[in-house]
């Protein structure tokens, strides 16, 4: 646990240039709050099955700091929030290792689905304020979300660039191009909620 906050702080200088002293970010960072509190939600949700104290942490963290993480979502190593203010991670949202979020930006679900609901980032995706995720989608490995974008019920392709609102691919690979995103794969444990 000590290793995986040392790497989020870490995170913090790597990409923020605002960034000052450790002992700074340590004591001003709020999305570093954020992240360190839901990290410790999550360890007493998942791995020790604690009830009800993960949502009061979420709770105070969300209150504290305005990012909302429910205690079930998984977050990899070397998370970055920047501003924060208005982030939402829902219950089944899954975040590989290196990823980057803005302030505003929601992994939400359709509210049409059950069971697995929220986007499943890839190592490295990168998220501009105000972008909205919503339902079991898949963002790959390195994609870039732009600002305000929209994205439901789509996949996001590995190393691609998406923008707009629906959002739709502007780059491949570092190549400019104009494409539609490709509808989600549904996971196995995903339902409508007229299945449910
Ligand atoms: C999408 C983003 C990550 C850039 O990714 P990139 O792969 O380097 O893409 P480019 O900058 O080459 O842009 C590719 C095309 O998308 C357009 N584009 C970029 N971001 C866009 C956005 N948010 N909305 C709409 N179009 C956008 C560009 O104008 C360009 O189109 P053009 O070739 O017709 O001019 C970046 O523009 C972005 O939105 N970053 C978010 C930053 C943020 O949230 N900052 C908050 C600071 S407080």
């Amino acid at each position: 646990m000590l290793r995986t906050l040392r790497d989020d702080l870490e995170a913090v200088h790597r990409n923020d240039p605002a960034a000052r002293s450790r002992l700074e970010t340590v004591l001003t960072h709020s999305p570093l709050h954020a992240i360190a509190l839901h990290r410790l939600a999550h360890w007493l949700h998942v791995e020790i099955g604690v009830p009800l104290l993960p949502r009061l942490l979420s709770t105070f963290a969300r209150a504290f700091t305005g990012i909302e993480i429910h205690p079930a979502a998984r977050i990899g190593r070397r998370f970055f929030i920047d501003h924060g203010m208005g982030v939402v991670i829902g219950e089944t949202a899954e975040i590989g290792d290196d990823c980057v979020l803005f302030h505003n930006v929601t992994l939400g679900g359709t509210g049409k689905h059950t069971g697995k609901r929220h986007p499943t980032l890839g190592d490295g995706v990168y998220i501009g304020t105000g972008a909205t995720l919503l339902g079991p989608i898949h963002v790959g490995a390195r994609a870039r979300i732009g600002a305000q974008a929209f994205v439901r019920m789509r996949d996001v392709p590995p190393d691609t660039t998406a923008v707009g609102a629906p959002a739709r691919i502007v780059k491949q690979d570092g190549v400019r191009v104009e494409r539609e995103l490709p509808p989600t794969r549904l996971s196995p444990d995903t339902h409508t909620s007229a299945d449910a």
